[in-house]
């Protein structure tokens, strides 16, 4: 039986979540593959809010194992945490399955984060401060520990102790910070693994089993793509790789395993953090974007910056990741806006461009080329089917289509399953 990838096409925050959630009766796992505690999704557990950072939202349904696969970075005292607080109401947490291969956010990576950040000043990315960058650059490093590491203790006192002394030189010299002391590192971790070592396994061989008996596997992303830190935009990206070919490396399957790869778009965008974004409004149709969408970050409250639908990034979306279709979010947000305008290309240094722009410094400076077309005034939250919507949204659906030139099998009109269309 092959995966499915779910994959965000534009800056996170796509509304993935509610993917998950409208396609788990038929999902036997959900796997998440990359970043750490940056992402966050609200779910709503019966009838209480839930913020999960880490663990997948499959948590939510008994039938599904959650997988944490091998990209993803795990601050174990958070993923804890994530446990007590589902467990307390009510959530079993027993069928959550970490990668052993998984590397761990250590206190100086949070430690190193705030500092380094500071010190861009008006260059700083506006990251989560999660010590999500600076885990993956000792992972590609080579000086990062992993969950495995956990379980032997000799060897990761070692481990802590290289990386240690290097981290409380560049604390001390460089940023005249206090060293952090191994000592309590090491308390703190070993009281962790105690507690994780239950959950760890080999995931890739878990899937691979999986998929061949038959079952349904959904590789889940974080973030979206153009946050990708190949595909996105570079520095402005989080530092894992959020494509659908992330996925693959991250969970440790091949390609022919997958004949599914479902975009997440919203049907306008949003972007949380510092970078370019050529669509972004900034006026009153931006403003109300936000409102209505309410658009918060999960994980660190930041107001979020919002502008029109980017076609041309949803072309580029559909190319890198090879996505077989749409699932299109928040529509119903749009509703009261008199003419709602659509990016199909931008325009930077005298030339055209009708895809993501080859270099960086053409995309910031990318002036969006629109089409304006009718809005609708009419609210869409009672909608069951696409023939419920007003022509005009209908429309609207049909040219991102068209100018994304992939289809849209889904459209959302609200959080909850009921509020989700189904193209045919
Ligand atoms: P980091 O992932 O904390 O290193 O942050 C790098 C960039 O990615 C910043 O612009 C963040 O705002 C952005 N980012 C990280 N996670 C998310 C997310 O889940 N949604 C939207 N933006 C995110």
């Amino acid at each position: 039986m092959p995966a499915t990838i779910l994959v965000g096409t534009q800056w996170g925050d796509e509304g993935k979540g509610k993917v998950t959630d409208f396609v788990a009766d038929h999902m036997d796992f959900v796997v998440r593959y990359q970043g750490g505690n940056n992402a966050g999704h609200t779910v709503l557990a019966g009838d209480q809010l839930l913020k999960l950072h880490l663990i997948p939202s499959g948590i939510l349904y008994p039938h599904i194992t959650s997988v944490i696969a091998d990209g993803v970075v795990i601050d174990p005292r958070i993923l804890l945490e994530e446990m007590d607080t589902l467990n307390a109401r009510g959530i079993g947490t027993s069928r959550l399955v970490i990668s052993g291969n998984a590397h761990l956010i250590m206190p100086y990576h949070l430690e190193l984060e705030k500092v380094t950040e500071r010190y861009l000043g008006k260059h700083a990315l506006g990251t989560t401060k999660r010590g999500i960058g600076p885990a993956y650059a000792d992972r590609a490093a080579r000086i990062g520990l992993r969950v495995q590491d956990l379980f032997d203790p000799k060897i990761f006192r070692q481990k802590l102790d290289v990386a240690l002394k290097e981290k409380n030189l560049i604390l001390t010299k460089v940023y005249g910070r206090l060293p952090l002391e191994a000592d309590g590192i090491v308390e703190d971790y070993m009281e962790y693994a105690g507690r994780l070592e239950p959950h760890v396994a080999d995931t890739s061989k878990l899937l691979w089993d999986a998929l061949r008996a038959g079952k349904q596997v959904m590789l889940e992303g974080a973030q979206g793509t153009l946050l990708d830190l190949d595909h996105g935009t570079y520095p402005f990206v989080t530092s894992s790789s959020p494509v659908a070919g992330g996925a693959l490396a991250s969970a440790g399957l091949g390609p022919h395993e997958v004949d599914r790869v479902i975009g997440v778009t919203k049907a306008y965008v949003t972007r949380v953090g510092a970078g370019p974004f050529p669509t972004e409004d900034t006026g009153p149709d931006g403003e109300r974007m936000g409102e209505r969408g309410q658009e918060f970050g999960t994980t660190t409250g930041r107001k979020r910056r919002c502008g029109w639908f980017d076609a041309a990034l949803l072309r580029y979306a559909a190319r890198v990741n090879g996505l077989t279709e749409v699932f299109l979010t928040k529509l119903d947000v749009l509703s009261g806006i008199p003419r709602v305008k659509v990016c199909t290309s931008y325009r930077a240094d005298g030339r055209s461009f009708d895809d993501f722009p080859p270099h960086q410094s053409l995309f910031h400076k990318a002036e969006p080329q629109y089409d304006e077309v009718d809005g609708w005034a009419e609210d869409l939250s009672a909608a069951r089917s696409f023939d419920d919507l007003p022509k005009a949204a209908r429309a609207y659906v049909e040219l991102l289509a068209e100018l994304g030139g992939v289809k849209v099998s889904a459209v959302s009109v609200g959080p909850s399953r009921e509020q989700t269309l189904v193209l045919a």
